[in-house]
């Protein structure tokens, strides 16, 4: 097992990244010397495989788990799954020791977290993250919260999980697109921060996608260190925090447009990213050799590299960008790569630019 530290003070938690770990919930809890009341929040494909596991192993340990079962998907990031949820934690009596586990992937993360940040104002909860996504990214520094009909994300709370158990054998049943989906995130770990994890990646692309046991904890663990050296320097994104969003203002330009769903997130950030390198390229001078790397990677791993647009799509994904809650005052601005491994935050990019490094 491979153990990370997220340093943010009295708030600093681990994350525990391993073969095995879901059937240890129980005992891990008991060590946090929670109350005895716990609920496990999931959603049913997760439910189906793995709820059963972790009511075992907390039952085991002397504790009295309720379990929560939402609709899979997106849509149940809302607040009427977010009230489902506390009339479900009121009946069963759960107090101000009590604990939540967030069993599931991002959507399952964001709603249990924001619900545990707002019930009795604020209960403890750990965070068990069952996709590639979540394991690297959604799980780990405490953004919480769900979607408003106006658009996602819009009401949360920056509120950290106790503890975050990175189980990989639950990428067993975790289906393709979903893991290649992950790996988006995992490549732009690389390109911001380190150069030398984007050379692994390069030559353990095949390992990776065989989803090799040894190769997943190396590159989950290091991802997950990066990105806690990057919150535990700036939590709640005044800056640095900033770097994470490489890729992912024209990424979430191309999922909001083209309506939420065609394109899974990392899908959608992974043309974003190479748009970024593009762009990059024309701003900061990133080496072309380093474009090159940056779109071969994305493009063996199976995700998309550019998107045919009509003229009118184009107008909806400039609108969709312009309406992005990290534009201040109309302007855009973008995190680009001087080279891979080191990003700077704050560029401003002029909008023509950006449409010819979404083309091939
Ligand atoms: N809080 C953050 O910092 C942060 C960061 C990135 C993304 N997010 C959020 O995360 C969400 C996306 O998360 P996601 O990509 O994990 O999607 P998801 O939670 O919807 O999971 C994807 C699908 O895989 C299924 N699934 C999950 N684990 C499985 C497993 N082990 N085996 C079989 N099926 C499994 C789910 O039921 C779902 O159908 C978005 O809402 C996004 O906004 C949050
Ligand atoms: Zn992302």
């Amino acid at each position: 097992m491979r153990l990370v530290q997220v340093p943010l003070g009295h708030r600093s938690y681990p994350i525990k990244v391993g073969g095995g770990l879901l059937s240890r919930l129980g005992a891990e809890c008991a060590v946090l010397k929670f109350g005895q009341r716990c609920a496990v929040i999931t959603d049913r494909n997760v439910g189906r495989t793995y709820a059963q596991i972790a009511l075992k192993s907390l039952t085991a340990s002397g504790f009295k788990p309720v379990l929560v079962t939402v609709p899979a998907g997106e849509k149940s990031k809302r607040m009427a799954m977010v009230e489902t949820c506390y009339d479900r934690l009121a009946r069963h009596r759960l107090e101000r020791s009590s604990f939540i586990v967030a069993l599931g992937g991002g959507v399952v993360g964001d709603l249990a977290g924001f619900v545990a940040a707002t019930y009795l104002r604020g209960i403890p909860f750990l965070q068990v993250p069952t996709t590639l996504l979540a394991q690297v990214d959604s799980s780990v520094g405490g953004k919480t919260g769900v979607n408003l009909a106006a658009g996602k994300n819009l009401v949360g709370a920056f509120y950290q999980p106790r503890l975050v158990l990175c189980d990989l054998d639950t990428f067993h049943t975790l289906p393709l697109r979903e893991y290649v989906s992950g790996l988006a995130e995992i490549i732009k770990y690389g390109i911001i921060y380190d150069a030398i994890l984007f050379a692994q990646l390069e030559r353990n692309l095949p390992k990776l996608l065989a989803r090799d046991a040894a190769t997943l904890a190396s590159v989950v663990a290091r991802c997950c260190e990066i990105k806690a050296e990057v919150v535990g320097q700036d939590e709640t994104e005044t800056g640095l925090r900033a770097i994470l969003n490489f890729g992912h203002t024209i990424g979430h330009a191309i999922e909001n447009s083209s309506g939420y769903g065609k394109f899974l997130h990392g899908e959608a950030i992974s043309i974003g990213l190479v748009a970024a390198a593009k762009l990059s390229h024309q701003i900061l001078g990133l080496p072309s050799g380093d474009v090159t790397r940056i779109e071969k990677l994305f493009a063996q791993a199976g995700l998309p590299v550019a998107i045919a647009l009509s003229p009118a799509q184009r107008r909806k994904l400039f609108a969709a960008m312009l309406l992005d809650k990290k534009v201040n005052a109309g302007e855009v601005k973008f995190v680009l790569a001087e080279k891979i491994g080191r990003v700077k935050f704050g560029c401003q990019v002029p909008m023509p630019l950006i449409e010819r490094a979404l083309q091939k």
